[in-house]
């Protein structure tokens, strides 16, 4: 399974550091759960408070400020934030009375004045569209006062906050096209803690990646909540685009624009985006994936269900015919396009029949991979307040199994459809298990593994025969 995702709050928190600045005296500690939007929240936070003499540090105990960028995707998520908000505290207990505590993000933005009164320890909250206010809240803090700021904003898209590259390994990046969300999805908490889509000036995104570019990077992810959804007329909610000038309106950009200008601008960066809704992906995105060699061959499409049933209490705007449609226009556009998914098990009302429907549209489209995860209800959704969550756990949990372990089925036909083949991978450092190999992925995503020669290096891109594979990695020599 691919390790990195858009939503996916599994992945454990990351300490997050970056190279410092001599003259910078505090330290900040930042950690980070959930999804790629919030790894790129956390270093366009590092980029202001560098800016107030803040240099990064994996050091919990010589922390001056520790903040956690929260995700409230589902209840285990939040859980675990909270395990870890307990860790900070028994640190400034015993080792760092001095430490200032903050949370940051989804779960900032869900509980607001809620979050300071339930965890003592909290100095600190601020909601994903606050952050240009840090530097007056750190000061309020530092002079021994609560601070908070949950506002949501309609503009906020920090186009000109130039991010610092926190762990980065050099060769990829993350570049933020759009905020929010205005899909509603019934079982979602995203549109409440992000607030409503907003699209980022192009012009910003075309320097960021030039810069990028510049600096060494080799492959950058265009991120959205809903990536395809993407719509500049000079700034604005998606939503009010209806009410822009007739020249603003004429002059647009949508996705499949800015993917075509961003492949041109920076010919040689490969280009990776996600996440894209169903109902947002148009034709001429798949046009401008195929025509462009250095857009990579890879869609995230999320469908959550394969029953026309459940997707329509889950307020999806497809039927599991129009996903197989589109399934199908990718698979004759794009023919070595690489399709990923995420799956709910267990949402209000899914019967066994709609279970099998999900895996019999699995088999339909023999993903890749995929995120997969059992329902798990969110305050404030309109799921959470008048629908009932009447699968029990160990039928959740069940049917999870059986969409996971069918998965690895097909992650493994994949994988083997590679073997014999030749293909270009970006290399992206050592192999987990060995420093005498490589690992980097091809265009379709997919993870490989070979030996160094000697010749190569971080960030090069090379050929390599795939002679053999697991349902995850492919293992290979360069050729
Ligand atoms: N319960 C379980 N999974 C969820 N997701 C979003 N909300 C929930 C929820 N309440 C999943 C969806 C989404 C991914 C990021 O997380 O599959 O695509
Ligand atoms: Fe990302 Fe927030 Fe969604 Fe978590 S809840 S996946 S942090 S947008």
């Amino acid at each position: 399974m691919a390790s990195e995702h858009v939503q996916d709050e599994k992945k454990q928190g990351q300490a997050l550091v970056t190279e410092n600045k001599q003259e910078n005296s505090k330290k900040l500690f930042i950690e980070s759960y959930g999804c790629q939007m919030n790894m790129n929240d956390s270093e366009i936070v590092a980029s202001i408070l560098a800016k107030e003499g803040f240099n990064t540090t994996s050091v919990l105990e010589e922390a001056d400020l520790v903040l956690v960028n929260t995700c409230s995707i589902r209840e285990k998520a939040e859980q675990t934030i909270r395990k870890r908000l307990q860790k900070y505290n028994r640190v400034k207990q015993k080792q760092n009375r001095k430490m200032k505590i903050g949370v940051l993000g989804c779960m900032a933005e869900r509980l607001k004045t809620k979050f300071l009164e339930e965890e003592k320890m909290l100095d600190l909250v601020v909601g994903p569209d606050a952050y240009r206010d840090l530097p007056n809240l750190v000061k309020e803090v530092e002079e021994g006062r609560e601070a908070i700021n949950v506002q949501l904003s309609k503009e906020e898209t920090y186009a000109d906050v130039s991010p610092v590259r926190l762990n980065s390994n050099g060769v990829s990046a993350f570049v933020t096209i759009t905020r929010g969300c205005d899909n509603m999805c019934t079982f979602c908490v995203v549109p409440f803690t992000r607030g409503r889509e907003r699209s980022r000036d192009p012009q910003s995104i075309i320097k960021e990646t030039l810069d990028l570019w510049n600096d060494g990077y080799k492959e950058i992810t265009l991120l959205g909540q809903n990536a395809d959804s993407y719509l500049w007329y000079g700034g604005g909610l998606k939503k009010d685009f209806v009410k822009a000038s007739e020249i603003a309106q004429a002059t647009s950009v949508d996705f499949s624009k800015l993917l075509e200008m961003v492949a041109i601008a920076v010919p040689k960066m490969r280009i990776r985006f996600a996440t894209s809704n169903p109902h947002d992906m148009k034709i001429d995105v798949l046009h401008t994936i195929a025509k462009y060699d250095n857009i990579c061959k890879y869609i995230h499409l999320p469908v959550q269900s394969g029953s026309t049933k459940i997707l329509k209490a889950m307020n999806r705007q497809h039927t599991r015919e129009e996903y197989i449609e589109l399934i199908d226009n990718i698979r004759t556009i794009i023919p070595d396009c690489a399709i990923s998914h995420d799956i709910i098990t267990g949402f209000c009302g899914e019967t066994e029949e709609d279970h099998k429907e999900t895996l019999s549209l699995m088999e339909y489209v023999a993903y890749d991979y995929g995120f997969m995860f059992a329902y798990s209800e969110r305050p404030g959704t309109l799921a959470g307040k008048k629908m009932d969550d009447d699968i029990p756990a160990d039928v959740k949990q069940r049917r999870l199994a059986e969409i996971v372990a069918l998965q690895r089925d097909h992650s493994h036909v994949r994988t083997q459809e590679f073997v014999g083949k030749t293909m270009e991978i970006l290399i992206e450092g050592d192999s987990k298990k060995s420093n005498l190999h490589w690992k980097g992925r091809n265009t379709q995503n997919t993870m490989a593994i070979f030996p160094k020669t000697g010749n190569e290096k971080i960030g090069d891109f090379v050929m390599v025969k795939i002679n053999d594979c697991t349902s995850a990695t492919l293992l290979g020599e360069i050729s």
